[in-house]
């Protein structure tokens, strides 16, 4: 009987598609995905892996709580590995925690090894083995366990390489959906936001070789996939070390031409770095998405110095104004933080201006969480916790009308939406993405899931359209 595994994914996209390398990997060696939801059934998995988010303390907290739970699982399960990676064990300090506080965990591995897991896998079995052998000699009960596998297991299986040049480009990925996928066009970040730990976890930034990205869209696209989700920390920065030049909206061009591509999108524009071209790239493809993630975080201009943002508020509402004007029919959406160290009422009200003049089609908000090892971590005045809630509050109030009445505008039109999968909330309904990324439900057949189908919206809210394929 082959064995099984059982993966969970804290994060954002970067870490759903290092999943799906990492699900690649596995099946490769002879692992089945168990794709399972219920306690019982995960129970049985000869494996289970918690790919990992650092990004702010409740990504960390969640991951924590697992663990505490998978203990028990393992206890039952002797023969059961558990293997923790991604951006929190990238931190020596927090990977140090956390093998404190879990000392059952078999494997440990990073961002940049995904390719050794096979090898790590290996060697955490012998270990595990071995504690499974002296526990049946010993004839113990399962209390005991704990105590020889302390003994017998005299270190965890870890492996974490810091940072890297190397890009693995022929790693196997089991891609969770076939329409659609995700594609690493950059890796890591160079940016150094005063708040944030990415750089610190997924090392500098690198880009991936044009030709890479375009044989595997190809292929992809062979193969019936319809979407391509481009990511990156900052596409715009695409191309800075390669040999040829090749810039993010080069790049677009050349996957707009792929046949069978029909939807182009990307994550994440950091607006310092967005050309002209890049808006007339846009402009100019059917295929590209007319929508841009431009994430502001704040919309006070000495906030964003302390933030080392490199831009002021009045370039960034230049640059939305542009990107309005020269695609008329575009989504702008964004993500903010909430009190950001020496926030002031009047920093935070310049935030809520400049929402209201940029007018997002939707936005993710983020009170801010001082992570360990960022300059902003040590800054002086930090922001009251029931001062940042106010804050956060009052910000919504603000966007969702804002969101509502976009929507709103919706109603009447039709859109090509690509099938995503059949509705959480009805098993008569399914759901997909307009180009601006609204979700939509409309009433339909499963067999429609990867089909390109025209919707008319009839009604909407915050947070969705419905409408009816026509
Ligand atoms: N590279 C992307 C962002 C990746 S992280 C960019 O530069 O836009 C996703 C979002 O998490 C960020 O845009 C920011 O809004 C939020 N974030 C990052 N660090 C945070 C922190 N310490 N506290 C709260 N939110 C944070
Ligand atoms: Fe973090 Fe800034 Fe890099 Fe985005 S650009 S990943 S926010 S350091
Ligand atoms: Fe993504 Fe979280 Fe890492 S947001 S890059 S998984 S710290």
């Amino acid at each position: 009987m082959s064995k099984t595994f059982h993966i969970l994914t804290y994060g954002c996209q970067m870490n759903e598609h290092d999943s799906e390398k990492i699900s690649g990997m596995l099946n490769l060696i002879g692992y089945k995905d168990l794709n399972v939801e219920n306690k019982e059934e995960i129970a049985s998995a000869d494996l289970v892996i918690l790919n990992t988010c650092l990004i702010r303390e409740n990504a960390a907290q969640k991951v924590y709580g697992k663990l505490g739970a998978l203990k028990g699982l393992k206890r039952k399960n002797p023969n059961m590995l558990i293997a923790v990676c991604g951006c929190m064990m990238q931190k020596e300090e927090v990977r140090k925690q956390t093998l404190k506080k879990c000392p059952f965990i078999d494997i440990i591995f990073g961002t940049n090894n995904i390719h050794e897991l096979p090898v790590l896998i290996e060697k955490a079995q012998e270990n595990n083995n071995k504690v499974i052998e002296a526990t049946k000699k010993a004839q113990l009960n399962s209390a005991v366990v704990s105590k020889i596998a302390k003994k017998v297991k005299k270190e965890n299986t870890v492996s974490i390489i810091e940072n890297t040049e190397e890009i693995h480009e022929d790693m196997p990925k089991a891609r969770k959906y076939s329409h659609k996928a995700l594609v690493n066009i950059t890796y890591g970040c160079n940016n150094f936001c005063t708040y944030c730990v990415v750089p610190y976890t997924r090392g500098r930034e690198k880009s991936r070789e044009p030709e890479d990205i375009i044989n595997e869209i190809k292929d992809l696209a062979q193969n019936g996939c319809k979407e391509v989700t481009l990511l990156g920390q900052n596409v715009n920065s695409y191309g800075k070390n390669l040999s040829k030049e090749c810039s993010f909206a080069d790049l677009l061009r050349k996957i707009s031409k792929i046949d069978g591509i029909e939807f182009i999108r990307f994550m994440t524009s950091h607006p310092k770095d967005l050309s002209d071209d890049l808006i007339q790239a846009i402009k100019e493809s059917e295929k590209i998405c007319n929508h841009v993630h431009l994430p502001v975080q704040s919309g006070s201009s000495r906030i964003l110095q302390e933030m080392n943002r490199r831009y002021t508020r009045e370039h960034y509402i230049a640059l939305a104004d542009k990107i309005r004007r020269e695609i008329p029919d575009v989504a702008i959406t964004t993500d903010i933080i909430v009190g950001f160290p020496g926030e002031t009422t009047e920093d935070f009200m310049e935030t809520v201006d400049l929402v209201k003049k940029v007018q997002y089609e939707s936005a993710f908000t983020f009170l801010y969480s001082p992570r360990e090892g960022t300059k902003a971590a040590t800054m002086e005045n930090q922001v009251p916790e029931d001062e940042k809630h106010e804050r956060f509050n009052l910000l919504l109030d603000t966007l969702y009308p804002i969101a509502l009445s976009k929507n709103e505008e919706c109603i009447g039109k039709t859109y090509k939406i690509l099938v995503d999968e059949v509705s959480k909330s009805s098993e008569d309904y399914l759901t997909g993405r307009t180009e601006h990324f609204r979700l939509v439900h409309f009433k339909g057949d499963k067999s429609l899931i990867g089909q390109i189908v025209n919707v008319k919206i009839d009604t909407v809210k915050t947070f969705f359209l419905e409408g009816t394929i026509v």
